[in-house]
This record gives C-alpha cells, sequence and structure tokens, in this order.
C-alpha cells in the first residue's frame, strides 16, 4: 500500500473538491491574527495546498493577489471557476518541488495541507518554502495537532511517529510543539498556538503558527 499513497491522495481530494460552487466556501477568522503582514504585501500571497478556496476568498475579499495551488485538478478547476479574481492557479503535487523561483514571495500560507507527508517529505517540502520565500518572508500555517482525537489523532495504522494510515489508506501526521520546533528549524518561531477550530462538525484540535525564514 505505501506506494500507492500518493495515488489515494488525489482520488481522496478529488472526490471532496469536486462540483463546488462559491457560496460552499466559506473562511474562518484565523489570518485575521497576522492582518499587518497580510496587509503590508502588494506580491502575490501563495495559497498552498488551497482546496477549493477558503483562504483564497478570504484573501481575495482583503483585496490580496493570490496564487492558489493544489495537487487536485478538481481543486484548481474549482478556484478557476469560482473566482476569476485569482492572481493565478496551478496543480502541482508538492511531492514534486515547487515551480517557483527563489525568493518569490513574502507570504506562504499552507491551511491544513502539511500534515499528510513521511518525515523526509515534510522536511523537503519545508525546505522548498524556504526556498521561494524571500529572506524574512513569512510562512503562516494551520497543523494536525497531536491532541486532535476527533479527527484521526493516534488511531489507524502508525507508519511513523505520529503519522497514521487511516480508513482511506491516506496518511496523516499529527504534530507536538516539539515536532513543529523540529520540522520548522531553518524558521524563527513568532507565534505557535494549539487551539480548536468549529469548521467541522466535530471540534478540531490544531496548532497555528507564524514563521519567518532566518
Ligand atoms: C484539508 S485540505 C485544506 C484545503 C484548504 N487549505 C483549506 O484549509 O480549506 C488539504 C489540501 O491539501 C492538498 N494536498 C494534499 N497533499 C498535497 C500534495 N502532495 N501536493 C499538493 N497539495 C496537496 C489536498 O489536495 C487538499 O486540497
Amino acid at each position: 500500500m505505501t506506494s500507492d499513497y500518493r495515488e489515494n491522495s488525489l482520488k481522496y481530494w478529488n472526490e471532496i473538491h469536486k462540483d463546488k460552487d462559491r457560496s460552499d466556501i466559506k473562511y474562518d477568522d484565523w489570518l485575521l491574527k497576522f492582518d499587518d503582514i497580510i496587509t503590508a504585501t502588494d506580491r502575490p500571497i501563495l495559497d498552498l495546498g488551497c482546496g477549493t478556496g477558503n483562504d483564497t476568498l478570504y484573501l481575495i475579499d482583503k483585496g490580496k493577489k493570490v496564487i492558489s495551488c493544489d495537487q487536485s485538478p478538481k481543486a484548481i478547476e474549482s478556484i478557476i471557476k469560482n473566482f476569476p479574481e485569482v492572481y493565478d492557479a496551478k496543480c502541482f503535487n508538492m511531492l514534486d518541488g515547487f515551480l517557483f523561483e527563489d525568493d518569490s514571495f513574502d507570504i506562504v500560507i499552507a491551511d491544513l495541507s502539511l500534515h499528510y507527508f513521511r518525515e523526509d517529505d515534510t522536511r523537503k517540502i519545508l525546505k522548498e518554502i524556504n526556498r521561494i520565500l524571500i529572506n524574512g518572508g513569512h510562512l503562516i500555517f494551520r497543523v494536525n495537532s497531536v491532541n486532535d482525537v476527533n479527527h484521526g489523532a493516534g488511531q489507524g495504522v502508525q507508519i511513523e511517529h505520529h503519522l497514521f494510515e487511516n480508513e482511506s489508506h491516506t496518511i496523516k501526521r499529527f504534530f507536538d510543539e516539539d515536532d513543529i520546533r523540529d520540522f520548522f528549524r531553518d524558521f524563527e518561531i513568532e507565534f505557535l498556538n494549539e487551539e480548536i477550530m468549529t469548521r467541522y462538525s466535530m471540534e478540531k484540535r490544531l496548532y497555528r503558527g507564524l514563521v519567518r525564514k532566518k
């Protein structure tokens, strides 16, 4: 099954993201805390693992230029259909490296999209994010917490420390604070908090973070 994770993830997310209308897309206010940073940039902001665009819509509503990216062609079709205002939309798999030049972005946002990978892939992806940020640029993220028991923490088949295969035969990582400090070691942590998100029917426990390229 191991080598199928990539394919299973694509299948899973394509199914979830198909046939979404703009009225289906809702955002919460998790980015408000970083409003000063977001307001300060005129350059495009990268919405990494954008899905059907909760954060893309938030940023568009704030008048920002957004480049929305996802592995799922269904997600990207939906972004292009629902948000003609989007600056750009690109379909690529983070496992293949990033399409962007060094120092391309002031801000990368990765909302619930960095916890689907094995340790070595997670490290490669964070290196890529670091590479495409300008010096002093920010990554704003949310990732699963080890306490997210309503959404699979500690359940299924353990593949690595804090990484589990679930019933859809995809993998999910659940972070604790030590994991985050280790994985994000090439960044300065400016804000990190474990909190509860209420987007889904069951409460979700996650970490919200703001880190700066050193
Ligand atoms: C939980 S959704 C989050 C969507 C959006 N950021 C939000 O918070 O509403 C996770 C997203 O990450 C994307 N994703 C997962 N693995 C990926 C990969 N290897 N490359 C690119 N995108 C990926 C999925 O396709 C999915 O759209």
